[in-house]
């Protein structure tokens, strides 16, 4: 049924005939550019923007920012400094328009960046999140586009080095969370926390009749003390 549900959500986001070139999402309208994860198709992004605990004053890096409502949102609820980063050239600049539509290109850095390749070394952020591309596809699995990146994550290669890296951009007390589903691949991100020596804290959860059987959760990954 994954598999199914991440190649459905893939063709929707394809069909450009269908696409808006823009959407209303949490009182706010939108720009939408071809080849960037629509949040229209399904209810992760409004899910997770909704639940974020921004934190006044602060600073957050979004990483695949897509077009670029979470990172907005913070910026409009109160964090002073934000870095949104995406693989896509195409979601780097959707960001890019959607922070000077609702005018916070002040607050609102965008970057291409593969992870925290493009940050220089010395960035740290209260809070990092990505609202990861969850499905784990079979290994023949082919990332064509990059809307194929957006949705599926072969190996959880992007989840391990996600896992690994974001230490290194956190400031003291800084919080590092993931947007995930039932939908993911939770014995593997188990693993990929405990080679991290990470523990997985739920925060928020959708349940599962929202969308039948679909669970979104945001999820904290926290150092135990003494680690
Ligand atoms: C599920 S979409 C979420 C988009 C947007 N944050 C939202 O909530 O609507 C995942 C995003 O991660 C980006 N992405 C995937 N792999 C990435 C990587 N290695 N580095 C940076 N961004 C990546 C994709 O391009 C896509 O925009």
């Amino acid at each position: 049924m994954t598999l199914e549900l991440g190649d459905k959500l893939l063709r929707l986001n394809q069909a450009s005939e269908t696409r808006p070139s823009s959407f209303h999402l949490l009182g706010r309208e939108w720009d939408l550019l071809d080849g960037v994860f629509a949040p229209v198709y399904c209810f992760s992004t409004r899910l997770f923007a909704s639940w974020i605990p921004y934190r006044e004053g602060g600073s957050l890096l979004e990483i695949g920012s897509g077009t670029g409502v979470v990172a907005v949102t913070a910026a409009l609820n109160g964090c002073s400094r934000v870095t949104a980063v995406d693989i896509s050239a195409a979601a780097v600049e959707n960001t890019r328009r959607n922070a000077l539509r609702h005018g916070v290109e002040d607050r609102v850095r965008t970057l291409r960046s593969d992870l925290f390749a493009a940050l220089d070394p010395e960035d740290r952020y209260d809070t990092i999140f990505w609202n990861s591309s969850f499905i784990d596809p079979p290994a023949d699995h082919v990332q064509e586009t990059d809307l194929h990146r957006a949705i599926f994550d072969p190996g959880y290669q992007a989840h391990r080095a996600y896992l690994r890296d974001a230490a290194r951009h956190l400031a003291p007390g800084g919080r590092l969370l993931l947007g995930f589903s039932n939908l993911g691949n939770d014995e593997r991100l188990r693993t990929l926390a405990e080679e991290e020596g990470l523990e997985i804290v739920p925060l928020e959860s959708s349940g599962t009749t929202l969308v039948p059987g679909v669970e979104y959760r945001l999820l904290e990954l926290v150092s135990p003390p003494g680690k």
